[in-house]
């Protein structure tokens, strides 16, 4: 499989040679350590499109701000483990966001978070204080202590980690942070995947984007599934996987959430709605999932609106 760098160079490429586009993808990598490595795989793309940087991405952050000007950027992070996206550097991303187009997609790995912060604990321990000050570097405060300090079970305090921390992206960008977590074919958590935007419409379009990146898992996970059976049943209760709930469960238990919001607003467009809960339902629910759920809402009398056909955009729903 080629690397995320090398297909973001296709893509470039794709795009500069159907010409269609008044815009150009270019793309700006750093690596400090396989940087050859990085230069090799890129070697096929025009240096108009692709720029390899050596160096760490706080190394090389000042001239990629330069480089970047006030064009629309994505930044992407995708460390081993957390070391270089230290809270510093994301918060001159954030001070960026107030004046040109930025957004985030961050791999948060808070499988190896919640392992360090284990380290709160263990005192007299010498490597003990690191780790903990590499937590406050990463956060930019000292909140995730209460979590690893309230008892929490492991799922649990995953979870809130990561909601700290994503609800601090959002607050920085003055937008919105979701997340999304990436399994192993066998359903394990691997790390979060976090996006974040300061347009309320970018939480949508992202949640569209990861929700069929899921169902392609899912495809990956049957064939998987189909062919190892044996290897997959040697911890059931470690592999264990819930299997997805179906399509109608799922649009009832949204529309039991889109109602909870409608009786609070009493009326709202269709896309206020989807803007409303696209953090909850990142990449879980799309918008044919939204329309039926308000369908269903329309059939139970609980939105009040004549016929259940031409649900759009601005169509406002009254809730009763
Ligand atoms: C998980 S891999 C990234 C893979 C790539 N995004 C892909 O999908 O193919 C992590 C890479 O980031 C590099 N790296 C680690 N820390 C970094 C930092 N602070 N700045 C820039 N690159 C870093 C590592 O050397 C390694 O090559």
């Amino acid at each position: 499989m080629p690397g995320s760098p090398v297909m973001a160079a296709q893509l470039a490429a794709n795009l500069a040679a159907a010409g269609k586009r008044r815009y150009r993808l270019r793309c700006i990598n750093m690596e400090p350590k396989y940087f050859t490595e990085l230069c090799e795989a890129k070697s096929p793309y025009d240096s108009s499109l692709v720029l390899n940087l050596q160096g760490t991405f706080k190394e090389r952050l000042p001239e990629i701000l330069k480089l970047v000007d006030t064009h629309p950027t994505l930044f992407f992070l995708d460390p081993f483990g957390y070391k270089g996206m230290e809270w510093e550097a994301i918060s001159q991303l954030a001070q960026r966001s107030a004046r040109a187009k930025t957004e985030l997609i961050i791999n948060f790995n808070v499988g190896k978070v919640d392992r360090d912060a284990g380290w709160l604990d263990s005192y007299g321990q010498s490597a003990a204080p690191a780790f903990v000050q590499s937590l406050n570097e990463l956060f930019g405060v000292d909140l995730w202590q209460q979590i690893i300090y309230s008892g929490l079970p492991k799922a649990q305090r995953d979870d809130e980690l990561t909601e700290l921390y994503a609800n601090r992206l959002g607050e920085a960008f003055r937008g919105i942070a979701a997340w999304y977590p990436v399994r192993t074919v066998r359903g394990q958590l691997k790390y979060y995947v976090l996006h974040v935007t300061s347009h309320r419409r970018g939480c949508r379009e992202m949640g569209d984007v990861l929700y069929r990146v899921d169902h392609d898992y899912e495809a990956e996970k049957e064939r998987a599934e189909a062919a190892s059976p044996r290897t997959l049943a040697l911890f059931p209760e470690l592999e264990a996987v819930s299997p997805r709930e179906n399509e109608a469960d799922l649009v009832s238990r949204l529309a039991e959430d889109i109602y909870g919001l409608g009786k609070q607003r009493k009326q709202l467009t269709f896309g206020a709605l989807q803007d409303g809960l696209c953090v909850r339902w990142f990449a879980e629910a799309v918008e044919r999932h939204y329309r039926r759920a308000c369908q269903q809402l329309i059939r139970q009398r609980r939105i009040d609106r004549d016929k259940e056909t031409g649900i759009e955009e601005k169509s406002v729903l009254r809730f009763v």
